[in-house]
């Protein structure tokens, strides 16, 4: 039995540069995807937002590069961690980003991307559908916790992660698995997994790039809290069931 926080649990590497960590991120992935389809014909992943996966979307897609040609992309479903209230043609789409990037570059078949549906405008209605859908693919009842194969996940400079803000209300949220949030980082209006889904992943995998990022990364693994209770987003993501792998570059780790 590992222990909650035994090393096999959580792995930091340090790669010199974001290209480097993206190469890593796309390795995890691969492997990740084909020892679960191998094992289960299935592959759930929920995709962060933001610029820093970017790169690591585009090198999933490069056709001259071998990974679009060995994952499996049949048997992946495409789920999101959060995003913004914008159309899905809006520069600050997550959905838009990976589409462009990834999903309109690969064979993934239509019925297995699944968007968060915020063209209906309504926030609570929105986390609540995303919720259902998630609920269907994972065939969880409804106290379950659907728990995904793999969680890609970025770190904001406050050390934010997926749109889950410090001091947010929905940061304390442990039933619902998706939350409409107001955000601090414009486009404000968001949907949101929760922690609770977070930290039910099999995977998670953080994206961290960017010296802007360092001071957060030090609150977030040497800050000890008074209250038990990590003040940073980052730092509650404890995945009790599941492995962490922090993908940081050099910059990022100073
Ligand atoms: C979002 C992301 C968010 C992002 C961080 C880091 O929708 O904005 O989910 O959590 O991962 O803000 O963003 P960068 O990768 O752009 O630094």
């Amino acid at each position: 039995m590992i222990s909650r926080n035994s090393p096999a649990r959580c792995k930091i590497m340090v790669l010199p540069d974001l290209a480097a960590l993206s190469e890593r991120a796309a390795m995890e992935f691969a492997r990740l995807a084909l020892r679960s389809s191998k094992a289960r014909r299935c592959f759930t992943v929920a995709l962060a937002g933001g610029s820093t996966p970017m790169m690591l979307y585009s090198l999933l897609s490069d056709e001259k590069r071998y990974y679009r040609y060995v994952i499996p992309w049949k048997w992946i479903h495409f789920f999101w961690g959060d995003e913004r209230c914008v159309p899905f043609n809006h520069p600050d789409s997550n959905y838009g980003m990976a589409f462009k990037t990834l999903l309109g570059r690969v064979p993934v078949p239509p019925r297995n991307i699944h968007p968060i549906p915020v063209a209906n405008g309504d926030g609570k209605r929105t986390a609540q559908r995303y919720a259902q859908i998630m609920r269907r693919h994972f065939r969880a009842a409804s106290g379950g916790i659907p728990k995904f194969d793999l969680i890609l996940l970025g770190m904001g400079e406050d050390g934010h992660i997926a749109s889950l803000f410090p001091g947010s209300e929905a940061l304390r949220e442990s039933r619902k698995l998706v939350c409409a949030v107001r955000g601090v980082k414009a486009p404000r209006r968001r949907i949101t997994l929760t922690l609770p889904v977070l930290n039910n992943a099999a995977n998670i995998i953080f994206l961290v790039s960017g010296k802007t990022k360092s001071k957060s990364l030090t609150d977030v693994f040497l800050r000890k809290n008074s209250s038990g209770r990590h003040p940073l987003p980052a730092g509650l993501v404890r995945a009790e069931h599941g492995k962490r792998l922090w993908l940081l570059d050099s910059a990022s780790a100073t």
